[in-house]
């Protein structure tokens, strides 16, 4: 008897399991299928080196090809397509900007080959909360049609060759409000030092960043206050700019929630501030490369229980 009940709970529990999955079984709209296959066919890809597009037919759940997430209605609302060596076929007029519910979108380590705009139809994606463009061979302006995707929490676009001038940091991230990561490695940005225009805007706007990477982007000078502003700040990577107008002291002091920090090859000057130790959550340091000078007092390092690694290498 108790086994017969046994077996009738499992039962009521291994069906109502297979209930629920079904019912959460995003089926695939056909329109949505008919633009992931004129998406594919437009991409220029090498089919021998992709895993996700190139397995991409009409056999089988659209929702549940690589690469592609759909919401319960059965929107495409995800396309992971980074490394699939994408080489073109993404103008302005792309199938890609024709999902309109896209809230992620990776086409990282791709292949465009320096000779390819970031397209501007990517304005049309208002939905999207995550882009990754890093390691794609895109080239040029980034283009002011970012600075309206407003629900953005993530935005990489490191490690390509592409300048931010018109608009500049500041105006591209103007109503970004809800961003949280930002990685700009390598981008030139020669021109976040020219302050006449927007001087408070980063700081009245990214209340919730909490990543900024800026490794290689051609800083010097000191920096524009808006910067001093970002208090939310748990990783700051800076390496590689000239920041020798830069105290470390104020590093120090307006981003007190630091976790992560990276200056290596900054041309940094004078000693380490005393007020260092007040870094608590501090994990990584890395002031490797640089010219700073005096002694380390033990005191420094008592309070930050957390650190795990710190790089002072060839410092003199
Ligand atoms: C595609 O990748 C393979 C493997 O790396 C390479 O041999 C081939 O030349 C590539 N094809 C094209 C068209 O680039
Ligand atoms: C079609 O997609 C299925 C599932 O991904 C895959 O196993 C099959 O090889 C694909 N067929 C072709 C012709 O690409
Ligand atoms: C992008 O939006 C503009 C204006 O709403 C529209 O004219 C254009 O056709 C859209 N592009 C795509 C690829 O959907
Ligand atoms: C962007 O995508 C690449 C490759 O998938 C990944 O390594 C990187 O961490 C991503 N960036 C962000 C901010 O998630
Ligand atoms: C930001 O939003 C305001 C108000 O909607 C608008 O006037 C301004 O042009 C926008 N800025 C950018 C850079 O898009
Ligand atoms: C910042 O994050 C908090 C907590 O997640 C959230 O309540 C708030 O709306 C966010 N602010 C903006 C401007 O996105
Ligand atoms: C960065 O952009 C500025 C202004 O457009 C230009 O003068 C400079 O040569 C660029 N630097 C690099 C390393 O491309
Ligand atoms: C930071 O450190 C300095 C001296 O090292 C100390 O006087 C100051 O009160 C500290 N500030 C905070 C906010 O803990």
């Amino acid at each position: 008897m108790l086994s017969n009940l046994m077996l009738l709970f499992i039962s009521i529990l291994v069906s109502s399991f297979i209930f629920t999955t079904h019912s959460y079984n995003n089926k695939c709209l056909r329109h949505q299928e008919i633009l992931l296959l004129q998406l594919k066919d437009e991409l220029i890809f090498n089919s021998s080196l992709s895993t996700k597009l190139v397995r991409w037919n009409e056999s089988g759940e659209c929702c549940k090809w690589h690469g592609v997430e759909c919401d319960a209605s059965g929107y495409v609302v995800s396309l992971q397509l980074d490394g699939e060596a994408i080489s073109g076929g993404v103008g302005d007029s792309s199938s890609l900007f024709r999902f309109k519910y896209l809230q992620k979108l990776n086409l990282a380590y791709n292949d465009f080959g320096y000779t390819h705009h970031i397209p501007k139809g990517i304005g049309n994606l208002t939905y999207l909360t995550h882009l990754n463009l890093s390691n794609a061979g895109f080239v040029g302006q980034v283009p002011s049609e970012i600075s309206s995707l407003t629900r953005l929490a993530s935005l990489d676009i490191s490690a390509n060759s592409l300048n931010l001038e018109h608009p500049n940091l500041e105006m591209l991230v103007q109503n970004l409000t809800e961003l949280r990561e930002l990685h700009l490695d390598g981008v030139n940005m020669s021109s976040f030092h020219e302050r006449k225009s927007q001087g408070h805007i980063i700081s009245s706007h990214l209340p919730n960043l909490t990543t900024l990477s800026m490794v290689g982007c051609g800083l010097y000078g000191p920096l524009p206050q808006s910067f001093w502003q970002l208090h939310s700040l748990s990783i700051l990577r800076l390496d590689e700019n000239d920041l020798s107008a830069v105290a470390l002291h104020d590093l120090v002091s307006n981003f007190p929630s630091l976790a992560t920090l990276t200056l290596s090859d900054c041309r940094l000057k004078g000693c380490i501030p005393s007020t260092f130790a007040n870094l608590t959550k501090l994990i990584h340091v890395d002031l490797s490369h640089n010219s700073l000078t005096g002694s380390l007092p033990s005191t420094l390092f008592a309070n930050l229980i957390k650190l795990i690694h710190v790089d002072l290498s060839l410092t003199p």
